[in-house]
């Protein structure tokens, strides 16, 4: 058995890290006997189960907030409490698919609660990901030193950027921040989204410069945006549309697939 496969999508907001993680996860799906994925929407916004079409019963923020509401009477349960919280979110919020699971970390409500809720999924994943071979994590935008809590586990870091130098500015933002709390994951890639086959050549010497590896491009795609508009999952996709063929490439190229 190969080792685990745990990999972070992220980047600046709106590159396309919930697109290619559905679209890795399809591609996994359909071209390897992988049974033993987990996919972890950690984004408070809470996109990727929609987009993979799965309804989730209840986030991690949802529970978290649930707990407190009923902790006061719990008081005197003598364990303790954060492995009742450990369970509760288990048994909530872990959905299982025929072939994926998924996890949502959702938000609390009000201030603070959005860090805590990010402290509670990272210690959960410790223990959770140790029953997965692929464990496939969107993350969220623009919270580069939150999101690094989560990547410690991570030995595969994929940073998704768009024709913009705003997008490879937080890539490398991703890189340095990550060096900083010594998270050094075996493998950075860029991704390139949107990116039209003539500008291959600069992604490539950008990435390079940052210290990323080019795991491929994304063409636009008519079709997701169709899908998307309809709210038609992106697990449905033609398997031989264009973004999917060019996210089988990249999912060879990273090793995800054989
Ligand atoms: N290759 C593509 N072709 C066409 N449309 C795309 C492509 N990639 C992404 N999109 C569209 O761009 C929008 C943003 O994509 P997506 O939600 O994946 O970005 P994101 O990085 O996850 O955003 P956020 O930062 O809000 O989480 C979506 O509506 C999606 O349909
Ligand atoms: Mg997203």
């Amino acid at each position: 058995m190969r080792s685990p496969f745990i990999a972070s999508i992220s980047g600046k907001g709106g590159v396309g890290k919930t697109t290619l993680t559905a679209l890795l996860l399809k591609v996994l799906i359909e071209n390897s006997s992988e049974d033993a994925i987990l996919v972890v929407d950690a984004d408070p916004a809470t996109n990727l189960p929609e987009v993979l079409g799965v309804t989730i019963p209840k986030t991690i923020g949802d529970v978290v907030e649930e707990f407190k509401r009923r902790i006061s009477s719990m008081d005197n349960l003598g364990f303790e409490k954060s492995s009742l919280l450990q369970y509760w979110i288990m048994r909530d919020c872990l959905v299982e698919t025929t072939y994926f699971d998924l996890l949502a970390m959702g938000r609390g409500e009000g201030e603070g609660c959005y860090c805590y809720v990010n402290t509670v999924l990272t210690k959960i994943l410790v223990d959770l990901i140790k029953n997965y071979t692929v464990v496939l994590m969107d993350m969220e935008a623009g919270l580069e030193h939150l999101n690094r809590r989560v990547d410690r586990y991570v030995n595969t870091m994929i940073v998704v950027v768009d024709p913009s130098i705003m997008s490879f500015k937080t890539a490398e933002r991703i890189k340095t921040i990550a060096e900083e709390v010594r998270i050094n994951p075996e493998k950075k890639y860029i991704v390139g989204n949107r990116i039209p086959q003539s500008m291959y050549e600069t992604l490539i010497k950008w990435a390079k410069k940052i210290g990323y590896e080019v795991a491929g491009v994304i063409p636009e795609d008519e079709l997701i945006m169709k899908y998307n508009l309809i709210g038609k999952p992106l697990l449905t996709l033609p398997s031989n549309s264009a973004a999917v063929e060019a996210v089988k490439n990249i999912a060879k190229n990273i090793g995800l697939i054989d």
